[in-house]
């Protein structure tokens, strides 16, 4: 099928209480890994790409790649820009056919988060490329983001309402608590706060900072209005360790293809996890 937006999907998914799962990958091994897990769980999935992914592949072959196995797939898929702070790199994935966004403008203040916000949604807008935007702080690296813990903090409910009455984004990121990367304690998640704005903005909520959180963490954010649940550190993980795992079990053997197999099964394995654990395997 071709690439769509995420808007029909996000709001499928709020509207039902699951989430779609959103997975940055790394190359086309990755990709290809994310598209057969959607369709083994028959579930819609995100093929999420970091700026710094971006910018070290180049646009073209990410959107050749994720065309060539979208095109040959029956499950709905979206591609989209994870946190970008930068509007000419956000351009040229919206012209290259990235089909959704995210301007990440957070660490602006206030006035100005929502000025960048609207003007990546007046340039995406007409070529039906869906926008994400974050408010608060989210804690955690993240690409060449970088939140310490004692400068994170979370959305503030008047001001996410203001935000989203005034950006109109298709996906919003309030920070609730959670953090990018590995976590080190027990993360304190703002539920109350997360249903607050869920219900007042009646947007759908991006939940980041999704690898390490429980099975019942993720089942309460998503009944509370998360409908994208974005997962990085764990294929990062799966990338590195699939790939070392078959080496060492089979340390004379050096045949590319079949390490490069072994880290594909191990990518798509957690993946499809993290689907049925989200609650959209079926839903394609
Ligand atoms: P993790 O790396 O913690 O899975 O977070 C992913 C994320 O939120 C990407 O924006």
């Amino acid at each position: 099928m071709p690439l769509e937006n995420m808007k029909a999907m996000l709001s499928k998914a709020a509207g039902d209480d699951y989430a779609i799962g959103a997975f940055n990958i790394l190359d086309y091994n990755s990709t290809k890994a994310v598209v057969q897990a959607a369709e083994e769980a028959n579930a819609p999935v995100i093929i999420q790409t970091s700026a710094k992914t971006v910018i070290f592949w180049g646009a073209a072959p990410i959107i050749s790649w994720v065309r060539e196995l979208a095109g040959s797939s029956s499950v709905p898929i979206a591609l989209h820009l994870d946190h970008c702070k930068d509007l000419d790199l956000i351009k040229e994935c919206i012209e290259s056919g990235w089909t959704s966004v995210m301007i990440d403008a957070s660490s602006k203040p206030f006035e100005e988060n929502i000025a960048l916000s609207r003007q990546v949604v007046q340039m995406a807008r007409p070529k039906d490329v869906t926008v994400e935007a974050e408010l608060g702080a989210i804690v955690g690296v993240e690409d060449d983001i970088h939140v310490k813990e004692q400068e994170a903090h979370l959305a503030d409910p008047e001001q996410a309402i203001k935000f989203c009455v005034e950006v109109k984004p298709d996906c919003f990121a309030p920070a609730i608590g959670t953090a990018h990367g590995v976590y080190k304690g027990e993360p304190k998640i703002a539920y109350e706060l997360l249903e607050e704005i869920a219900t007042k903005t009646a947007v759908p909520i991006a939940l980041h900072g999704g690898t390490g959180l429980a099975d019942d963490v993720f089942k309460k954010c998503i009944s509370l209005g998360c409908a994208k649940v974005n997962i990085s550190t764990q294929l990062k993980y799966a990338f590195i360790d699939g790939f070392i795992a078959y080496h060492k079990a089979h340390n004379t053997e050096y045949n590319p293809l079949k390490v490069i197999d072994a880290q594909f099964h191990q990518l798509k394995a957690g993946i499809i996890e993290k689907i049925k654990l989200f609650g959209s395997a079926g839903k394609a």
